[in-house]
């Protein structure tokens, strides 16, 4: 199907597109750019999770104390947070300030585990995210959302779901170069620390390392960007194919 074919056949249909997979898969550049051929919204779940770890910090939560999990929870539902789901640039906001930038620094990454971990804030999260993706698809449009639970628990009915997987060194080789903008050892070393130790707290709350069942993998080891792109695209022209019958 051509972009064209695909757009009008999605205001049709409606879609929702489900991404899975660990750090450094290459999900949140490859969702960006489906969503811009598709012509769709982008959801990246873990930027909600880094918002609500930001707003904790803000808040002066004390993670070690007890009562904290209910805390945390409870602020969930004050944070007001917008997302925009514009994949050319997208944007967060809690409130009135912008944490577009903030939510990327250490220090949240550092204390997400205390968020995430949390599954009244899970279930929270799973619900926001899947009344975001189900608007989307009634609007005549769809919303293609990443992150470690969308094919299995915020949206195990997507139209079209995929677990994206890319060898260990793959991985590294990506965030290293994204957050030094070189490969050296020593700087794949540091990585290496922190993304075994992230998967390792993450694969405790989600399974992402294996596909449920129904759920296509796509592997991007040997695949640039525009190849997973085509791929992704492949399942998505199906599924608008079958519905469309
Ligand atoms: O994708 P990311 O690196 O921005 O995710 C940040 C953290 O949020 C990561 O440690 C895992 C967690 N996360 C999650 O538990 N479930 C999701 N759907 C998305 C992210």
């Amino acid at each position: 199907m051509n972009d064209d074919a695909r757009r009008a056949a999605i205001g049709r249909l409606g879609i929702t597109i489900a991404i899975d997979g660990p750090a450094g898969s290459g999900k949140s550049t490859v969702s960006k750019a489906v969503a811009s051929r598709a012509g769709i919204g982008y959801l990246d779940t873990g930027a909600m999770y880094r918002a609500l770890t930001w707003f904790a910090l803000e808040s002066g939560v004390d993670f070690g104390a007890e009562g904290s999990d209910g805390l945390v929870a409870s602020l969930a539902d004050r944070m007001r947070l917008r997302l925009d789901s514009d994949p050319h640039d997208p944007h967060v906001w809690v409130g009135e300030t912008e944490v577009t930038a903030a939510i990327r620094e250490p220090r949240i990454a550092l204390a997400i585990k205390h968020i995430s971990t949390n599954l009244k804030v899970r279930a929270w999260m799973a619900a926001e995210q899947r009344r975001r993706m189900m608007e989307a698809r009634q609007q005549g449009s769809g919303m293609i959302a990443e992150g470690r639970d969308i094919t299995t628990v915020v949206c195990p009915d997507a139209d079209v779901r995929i677990l994206l997987l890319a060898d260990q060194e793959a991985r590294l080789r990506r965030r290293t170069l994204e957050l030094y903008g070189d490969a050296t050892e020593e700087h794949m070393e540091i990585v290496r620390a922190q993304v075994e130790g992230r998967d390792k707290a993450d694969s405790a709350v989600s399974e992402f390392m294996t596909a449920a069942p129904g759920v296509e993998t796509v592997d991007s080891t040997g695949l640039d960007i525009a190849g997973v792109c085509e791929a992704i695209l492949a399942y998505v022209d199906e599924d608008l194919a079958a519905r469309e019958a």
